[in-house]
This record gives structure tokens, C-alpha cells and sequence, in this order.
């Protein structure tokens, strides 16, 4: 059982759902997709843009039980049309999706405004904000509604903490795309909430993963621990309370259009 994972999430409490998850070889979305398979669920996982090795995350030690719910994509999502046919087989694979977890994504380096070109502002505002628009497009058809008084399915996007600071030196375009994702989901969140479907995004300060192991010194990564907080970085299975609890009606049913932020009290507001 991956931790951070506690008494209200009882065994096979997601049993029977079906739930989507995008970028899910690694990091966050490794945690959150590994959390949904050990309490049961049948898990849409797109590992990224290459096949899912033995040894990534996602698939590391994984009971045979679990493989089988587990039902693995890959696709780049910065090219629209890889985008739309990825949309296309998840919706092939199951007729109904419950939960939606669209987390993909990056930052591609940290560039300044004097060194920014407009294939790298493309890059990254394709990669977080427009596969964001477009897997909502090719899996709106999918979404469970909410019917009598059955909820509707729950879409949750990552989006991040520099949504709302800005982030560091050189992330412009990437921290102004999870705005855009943050925006989005608000927008969203009227327009599906007649449909019972709830849109919110979760919002994850400096988490340790590959992301901050390519894109952050040491040094940088230190200052940042001790200005938090909680006295600590986050690691991807601090996430996943937040993922869960939006999934569930039960739980969340009267949350829509919000975004969690889940940072160790390093951006309050
Ligand atoms: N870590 C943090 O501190 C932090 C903070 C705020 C927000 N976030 C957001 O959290 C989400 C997960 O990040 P993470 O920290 O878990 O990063 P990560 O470990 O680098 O994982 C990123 C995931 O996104 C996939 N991905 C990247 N580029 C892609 C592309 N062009 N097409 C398809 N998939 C692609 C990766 O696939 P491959 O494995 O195939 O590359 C991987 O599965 C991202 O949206 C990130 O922006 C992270």
C-alpha cells in the first residue's frame, strides 16, 4: 500500500471504478496511479511517451492482480493529433470513465524571456495547457454523467504552485500554461457541473522527482526546504491524499472548480 494512504480509504474502495491517468510512469502520477490500483480500481494509465519499461515506477513490483486492472498508453501529448488518438483508444478501452487525472506534463528547462523562442514557448504551453483542452475533447463522451442521484465522474488536472507565484527565474511560459490549467478547470467546473461532472485541479508545491532533479540545483532545492513550512520537501506520495479524496463524491461532492494546493505551507493564499 503506497504510503500516505489511511484509514478512510478502506480495501477495494475503488473497486469497479474506472479511472484515467495521464503521465503516470513516474513521479506524482506514478503515486497516484499505484494508489488507485491497490484500492481496486481499473486503471487507464498513460505512461508517457515511451512504452512502460520493467523498473519505471509505475510498474515496479506491481502484484499480478494489479497488472490485471492495469491497462498501459503511451503518447507524446505535445503533438495534437497523438493527443486526440490517445483520447481515442482510452475511450476504446473503457465505455465509462469515473475519474479523470490528467497530470502529464514538464517544464522543458528553465529559459529566460532573452533566450525564448517560439518553439519553446509552443513545447511547453502544447505539453500542460492545450493536451489539457483537447483530452477534455476526446474524453468528454466518456466522462460518467451524474444521473438521479449518482454523482458524475470527477476530472482532476496538475497544475502547480507557480500557477500562482510565478515560479523561479526562467519558468514564465510553463508557470503561465498551469495558470491556464487552474482557469480552466474553474471554467470547466460551471459548464459540466449541469452534467454532475466535477472539474478541479490540484496544485503541488516542490515535490521531489525527476522533475526538480532535472530542473533545480542542489543548492536551490535546499534554500527552498528550509523556506518551507512544514520543514521539508514534498515527496509524490504526499500528493496523493488530495487525488483520492477529489475522485470520491462521498468525499468531495460539493467541491468543484477549486484548486488544492499541496505544498507544506510554502504558498498560502
Ligand atoms: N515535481 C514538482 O515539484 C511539481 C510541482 C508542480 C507541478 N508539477 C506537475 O506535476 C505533474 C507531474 O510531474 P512530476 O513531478 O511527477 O514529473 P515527472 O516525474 O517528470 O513526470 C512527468 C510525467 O509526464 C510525462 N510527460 C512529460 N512530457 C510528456 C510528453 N511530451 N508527452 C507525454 N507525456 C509526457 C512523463 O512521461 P515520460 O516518463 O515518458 O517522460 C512523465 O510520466 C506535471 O504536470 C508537473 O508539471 C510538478
Amino acid at each position: 500500500m503506497p504510503q500516505g494512504i489511511g484509514l478512510p480509504f478502506a480495501e477495494g474502495c475503488f473497486e469497479g471504478w474506472n479511472i484515467a491517468v495521464t503521465g503516470a510512469r513516474r513521479g506524482i502520477g506514478a503515486a497516484v496511479a499505484r494508489a488507485f490500483l491497490a484500492l481496486g480500481a481499473n486503471v487507464f494509465a498513460h505512461a508517457g511517451v515511451t512504452e512502460l519499461k520493467s523498473g519505471d515506477p509505475l510498474a515496479d513490483g506491481l502484484g499480478a492482480d494489479e497488472r490485471g486492472r492495469l491497462k498501459v498508453f503511451t503518447a507524446n501529448l505535445e503533438d495534437e493529433s497523438e493527443t486526440a488518438q490517445l483520447a481515442a483508444e482510452i475511450s476504446a478501452a473503457t465505455p465509462r470513465i469515473d475519474v479523470l487525472v490528467h497530470n502529464a506534463g514538464t517544464m522543458h528547462g528553465r529559459v529566460m524571456t532573452s533566450d525564448m523562442t517560439p518553439a519553446h514557448y509552443h513545447r511547453v504551453s502544447d505539453l500542460n495547457a492545450a493536451s489539457t483542452v483537447a483530452m477534455m475533447h476526446g474524453l468528454l463522451p466518456a466522462l460518467a454523467r451524474g444521473v438521479d442521484n449518482k454523482p458524475g465522474a470527477s476530472v482532476i488536472f496538475t497544475s502547480s504552485i507557480s500557477a500562482r507565484t510565478g515560479g523561479s527565474p526562467g519558468s514564465s511560459v510553463y508557470s503561465a500554461a498551469k495558470a491556464f490549467v487552474s482557469a480552466y478547470a474553474r471554467s470547466l467546473a460551471r459548464e459540466l457541473a449541469p452534467e454532475g461532472i466535477r472539474v478541479n485541479a490540484i496544485s503541488p508545491g516542490t515535490i521531489m522527482t525527476d522533475f526538480h532533479r532535472r530542473y533545480s540545483t542542489e543548492e536551490k532545492l535546499a534554500a527552498t526546504a528550509k523556506a518551507i513550512p512544514l520543514g521539508r520537501l514534498g515527496t509524490p506520495e504526499d500528493c496523493v491524499g488530495a487525488y483520492l479524496f477529489l475522485a470520491r463524491a462521498d468525499l468531495s461532492g460539493y467541491v468543484t472548480g477549486q484548486t488544492i494546493e499541496v505544498n507544506g505551507g510554502q504558498f498560502m493564499g
